[in-house]
Parts: C-alpha cells; sequence; structure tokens
C-alpha cells in the first residue's frame, strides 16, 4: 500500500464511539489512596461488543461508572460520541446490572417502559417499542406479568429491553449473568449475541468469566489487579454468528489462554 493510500485510509476511518487514554481513577479513604483502575486506553467504534474482563476487584465497575459519567477520572482523556453525534450520559446509555432491578409493583411492560417516561419521550410510540423489544428478548406475552411471576433470566432479558426502550447508543452491563445459573447463563449469551447483533449497538460488557467474555467479545479489554491497571486489549476474531460450537475451536483456546496468562493463572 503506497503512503498516500494509506494516509487517505487514515482520514477516512470512521471516529471512535469512545476513546479511553490513559484513564486513571484512585480512591481516597483514611488519607490512603488505593489505584481502583490505571492505564486505561482503548478505542471502541460503533457497534462493537467489548467485554471486559478481569478478577473481582480490578476496577470494572469503575470504569463503567466512568464511562456512565457517574465518576471523573483522575487521570487521562475520556471521550465518548464523536463530531457527528453528540453524546448526552443520560439519554444515551442503557445500563443492566447483576440483579434485573425491576420494580415489583409494576408490569413488565410498565418496567420496561419507565427509561422513556423519565426521559418524557412520547408515550405511545415507547410502549410500541417496549413491546417490540420485549418480543426481540423473548418476553412476548409476559408483558402484563408482573416481576415474581418470571425466572431469574426472564428478569434479566426484561431488564435488557429496559436498558434498550430510549434506544440509546451506548450498552452498559455490569455482570449481567453472574446470578444465573450455568445453563442459563448459556442460553443468555446465546440471547445476547443476537439481541446484539439485532439491535446493532455499541455494548460494553463485564464479567469475570474468561470464556464467556472471548465467546461474546468482537473486543475484549483485561483489567488486573494488584497493580489495578490494564494488561491487554485486543480484537476476538472469530466469526459472526457465533454458536456453542466455537468453544471447542483451536482459535477460542488461543484466546483464553492469553487472557489466562495476561491475568497470572496459566
Ligand atoms: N466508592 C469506593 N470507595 C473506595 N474504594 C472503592 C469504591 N468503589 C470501589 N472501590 C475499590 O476500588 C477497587 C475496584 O473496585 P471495582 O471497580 O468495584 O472492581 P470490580 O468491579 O472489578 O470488582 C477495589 O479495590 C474496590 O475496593
Ligand atoms: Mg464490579
Amino acid at each position: 500500500m503506497s503512503a498516500t493510500s494509506v494516509l487517505i485510509e487514515r482520514n477516512t476511518a470512521p471516529e471512535p464511539m469512545i476513546r479511553l487514554k490513559g484513564v486513571r481513577k484512585a480512591y481516597r479513604s483514611g488519607g490512603r489512596e488505593s489505584i481502583a483502575i490505571s492505564n486505561v486506553t482503548m478505542d471502541v467504534a460503533e457497534g462493537d461488543l467489548v467485554s471486559l474482563v478481569g478478577p473481582s476487584g480490578c476496577g470494572k465497575s469503575t470504569l463503567m461508572r466512568i464511562l456512565a459519567d457517574l465518576h471523573q477520572a483522575d487521570e487521562g482523556e475520556v471521550r465518548i460520541g464523536n463530531s457527528a453525534s453528540a453524546f448526552v450520559a443520560g439519554r444515551d446509555i442503557g445500563m443492566v446490572f447483576q440483579q434485573a432491578l425491576l420494580l415489583k409493583w409494576r408490569t413488565v411492560l410498565q418496567n420496561v417502559m419507565l427509561p422513556a417516561e423519565i426521559l418524557g419521550l412520547p408515550r405511545r410510540e415507547s410502549e410500541v417499542r417496549a413491546r417490540d423489544l420485549l418480543a426481540m428478548v423473548g418476553l412476548a406475552g409476559s408483558e402484563d406479568k408482573y416481576p415474581y411471576e418470571l425466572s431469574g433470566g426472564m428478569q434479566q432479558r426484561a431488564s435488557i429491553a429496559r436498558a434498550l426502550v430510549h434506544d440509546p447508543k451506548l450498552i452498559l452491563m455490569d455482570e449481567p449473568f453472574g446470578a444465573l445459573d450455568a445453563l442459563t447463563r448459556e442460553k443468555m449469551n446465546l440471547e445476547m449475541l443476537r439481541i446484539w447483533q439485532q439491535s446493532r449497538k455499541t455494548i460494553i460488557f463485564v464479567t469475570h468469566s474468561i470464556q464467556e467474555a472471548v465467546f461474546l467479545g468482537s473486543h475484549c479489554a483485561v483489567l488486573t489487579a494488584g497493580p489495578a491497571r490494564m494488561a491487554d486489549y485486543f480484537e476476538i476474531d472469530l466469526p459472526f454468528p457465533r454458536t456453542l460450537d466455537v468453544k471447542t475451536t483451536e482459535a477460542f483456546g488461543v484466546y483464553t489462554k492469553r487472557i489466562y496468562r495476561l491475568l497470572g493463572m496459566d
């Protein structure tokens, strides 16, 4: 490739949706400072599904809070959105947590509509969208049920629909399947890939499961604790759509080994 074409390619490459550069955050308590994250540098393109993997306490939730604009970084650059579209955290982010956190006095449909209500979006359109999303996550027919009538996996699917209802640009998921049993979790992984491919959203997904990180991610960021830092960031070049078979391939093993090594577990 000639120097000119390299230049042109660089100039026309889309701006990343998220740019983190040298991000550091420490917590202070009792006069002592402990570093929660450091050295976090990554570019996330629109439509990427980035898995964030690392042991408990390595700063995954801290990084999510910085992305959600709930915490400020002490150092480094945090930029979300690009010149073509301004980014407003409250409107442009959908969040999913380890617990579904549905309001027990609201029906499934009313729960899913909550973010749209808070943002004051038109009611009728939001309801149509909420119903479509419930169908997409496999909950058609459960719209008028209450959370206690749903299994853990179904509740978590409702919370994913809720995170999408206001059509956010970025979905932040913090160990969303951590409370589910192993079989439900595998099913949810497959669902999640389907939902991602259908909704074409940019997703940052936190997990401490190395298998889950490789299976789901288009990219993977590995965080380590002691010292807290980002150890690696790479693309996972396994073709989509993925099925569970991919876990038995050699390439899958190469990626998981790479992460085990980074985490000092090889
Ligand atoms: N609000 C806080 N105040 C003080 N320390 C905190 C706070 N939140 C997290 N920490 C500390 O920062 C480190 C990273 O925490 P966290 O981001 O929750 O990690 P993870 O989500 O990977 O388990 C841990 O050592 C944790 O104890
Ligand atoms: Mg956490």
